[in-house]
C-alpha cells in the first residue's frame, strides 16, 4: 500500500538561503515534493486556490491521466470496467482492491440484499418534505441520520466495516427511490430479495401497484455502466471532502452526507442537472448553436456550457465517450428520438473546432450525456445528481477507509494568509460616527 520511490530532491532559494526537499514518484511516474516543513524551515506557506497543484493524501485506488485521457480503477481501464462489470462488483473491487470471485460476490450481494430495507421510522421523515424538495437535501439529511440508527460499529473489525459498507451501498438506492415516490405522491415500493441491485433499484423508482412496470434489460445495463463510470475519480470535490470531515474521526455516515452536499454543486455533480436545463433552455427558446458558443464564451454572460471543461482532464473525457456510446445505444434500442441530443452533438461539434474551446482544453466531461440517457430511462432531471451519488458511493466510502488507515494522514487543516484589519482599539458606540 502506497509504495513511492525517492527519485531526488527540489530545491527553494529564500532570504540568501536554499532549502532541499525530497522528491518522490508513484506507480505511474507521477512525483511530488514532500514540503511538510516548509512553514517550520522557512515561515513561507504554499498558497494553491482550488488545490490544483496540491496533492492531499497518497492513494492505490484510482488513477487519471488528465492530459492522456486516461482513468483506471485500481489499474483496470473504465471502458473494461463499463463493459465487462457489473456495478456491484466494481464498488466491490474500489473497497477491497480486487475484483471479488464467484462466492465473493454471492456473499456481497446477499449482504446487500439483507441490508436494503431502511428502518421503518425513517419512513416517516418523508412524509415531512415539501413535495419540491431537492432529492439531494434529503438524501444528505437521510444518510447523516442512518448513524442514529445504526450504532457506531467498530470499523476496526473487518466484518464491521463490510456490514456497514453493504448497508450504506444498499440503504442509499432505498433512500434514493423513496425520496422520489414521496415527491409524486405515491406509494412507497419495497425492495426485493428477487431482484438484482440495479434491477431493485428501477422497481422501487418505477413499480405501481396498478401498472404492471417490465424491468428493462437494456435499461438495467445502460445504469450499471453509467453507475460504474461514477464510481470514483481520485481527488474531485465531493471526495476531499468525505477526506477531510473523516479526518476529523467523524463516522462514515457522517462523512459521506458531506459528500452528498459536495457533488450537489451545479460545478460538481450537479452539472448533469444542469447540462439537461440548459439543453431544455437552448430548445425551449430556439437558441442557434452559434448563439450557445457565443455566449459561453462571454464572460459578461452567466450561460455556460454545462458539461464542459475540467481541472484534471485537458482531452476527452473518457467517461464522456462511453456515456456518449451508451446514450445514442439506449436512445436506438428504445425507439426514442430526443432533440436535446441533436443539439448536444452540435454544440460538441461547434465548441471542439472554436478557438476559445481549443485553446482552453475544454472537452465534453462526464455530466455532458448521461442527463439525456437517464431523462430515457424516465428518471426525473432532479434525480440526476442523485444517481450521481448512488454511483459515486463506493469510492467515497473506499477514500474515507484509506485514509482511515494512512499513517501519514492526520486532521485535515489548511493554512491561509489574512489581510483583514490589523490590530485596532474598540471605540465606545456613543464615539462612533453615524
Ligand atoms: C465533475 O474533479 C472531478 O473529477 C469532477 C468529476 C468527478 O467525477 O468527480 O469529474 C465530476 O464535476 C465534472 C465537471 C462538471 N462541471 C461542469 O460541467 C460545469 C461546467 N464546467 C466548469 O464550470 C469548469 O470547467 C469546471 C468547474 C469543471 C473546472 O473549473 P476550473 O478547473 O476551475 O477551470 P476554470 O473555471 O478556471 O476555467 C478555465 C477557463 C476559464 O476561462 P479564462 O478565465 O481562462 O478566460 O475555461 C473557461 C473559464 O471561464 N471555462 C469555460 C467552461 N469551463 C471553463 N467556459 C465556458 N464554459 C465552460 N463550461
Amino acid at each position: 500500500m502506497h509504495e513511492v520511490k525517492e527519485v531526488g530532491t527540489a530545491e527553494l532559494k529564500y532570504a540568501d538561503k536554499t532549502y532541499s526537499y525530497p522528491v518522490f514518484e508513484g506507480s505511474e511516474g507521477e512525483r511530488a515534493i514532500r514540503m511538510g516543513s516548509l512553514r517550520q524551515d522557512t515561515g513561507l506557506i504554499n498558497y494553491d486556490p482550488g488545490y490544483g497543484n496540491t496533492g492531499s493524501c497518497i492513494s492505490d485506488i484510482t488513477f487519471i491521466d488528465g492530459e492522456k485521457g486516461i482513468l483506471r480503477y485500481r489499474g483496470y481501464p473504465i471502458d473494461v470496467l463499463a463493459n465487462d462489470c457489473t456495478f456491484i462488483e466494481v464498488a466491490y473491487l474500489l473497497v477491497h482492491g480486487h475484483l471479488p470471485n464467484q462466492s465473493q460476490l454471492t456473499h456481497f450481494s446477499r449482504l446487500l440484499n439483507r441490508k436494503s430495507l431502511i428502518h421503518e421510522d425513517m419512513r416517516n421523515f418523508f412524509k415531512n418534505y415539501p413535495e419540491d424538495a431537492h432529492p439531494m437535501a434529503i438524501l444528505s439529511a437521510m444518510v447523516v441520520s442512518l448513524s442514529s440508527f445504526y450504532r457506531e460499529l467498530n470499523m476496526s473489525v473487518e466484518e464491521e466495516i463490510d456490514l456497514t459498507v453493504a448497508r450504506l451501498l444498499s440503504k442509499i438506492r432505498t433512500l434514493a427511490a423513496l425520496s422520489y415516490k414521496q415527491s409524486i405522491g405515491a406509494p412507497h415500493v419495497y425492495p426485493s430479495s428477487k431482484l438484482t441491485y440495479v434491477e431493485n433499484f428501477l422497481n422501487m423508482m418505477f413499480y405501481t401497484p396498478v401498472a404492471n412496470y417490465e424491468i428493462d434489460p437494456i435499461t438495467v445495463r445502460a445504469l450499471n455502466k453509467l453507475l460504474i463510470l461514477h464510481a470514483d475519480h481520485e481527488q474531485n470535490c465531493s471526495t476531499s471532502a468525505v477526506r477531510l470531515v473523516g479526518s476529523s474521526g467523524a463516522n462514515l455516515y457522517a462523512s459521506i452526507s458531506a459528500g452528498i452536499c459536495a457533488l450537489w454543486g451545479p460545478l460538481h455533480g450537479g452539472a448533469n442537472q444542469a447540462v439537461i436545463e440548459m439543453l431544455e433552455q437552448i430548445h425551449r427558446e430556439g437558441m442557434t448553436i452559434d448563439t450557445c458558443i457565443a455566449r459561453a464564451k462571454d464572460k459578461d454572460d452567466p450561460f455556460r456550457l454545462m458539461g464542459f471543461g475540467h481541472r484534471v482532464y485537458k482531452s476527452y473525457d473518457p467517461r464522456a465517450k462511453i456515456a456518449k456510446k451508451a446514450c445514442e445505444d439506449v436512445l436506438n434500442t428504445l425507439g426514442i428520438k430526443d432533440e436535446l441530443l441533436d443539439i448536444a452533438v452540435q454544440l460538441e461539434e461547434r465548441a471542439l473546432s472554436d478557438e476559445y474551446f481549443v485553446e482552453r482544453k475544454l472537452y465534453p466531461n462526464v455530466d455532458f450525456y448521461t442527463g439525456i440517457t437517464l431523462r430515457a430511462m424516465g428518471i426525473p432531471t432532479n434525480m440526476f445528481t442523485v444517481i450521481f451519488a448512488i454511483g459515486r458511493l463506493p469510492g467515497w466510502i473506499a477514500h474515507w477507509l484509506e485514509q482511515r488507515d494512512d499513517k501519514d494522514q492526520r486532521i485535515g487543516r489548511p493554512r491561509q494568509i489574512y489581510t483583514g484589519p490589523v490590530k485596532r482599539e474598540i471605540v465606545p458606540i456613543e464615539d462612533r460616527p453615524e
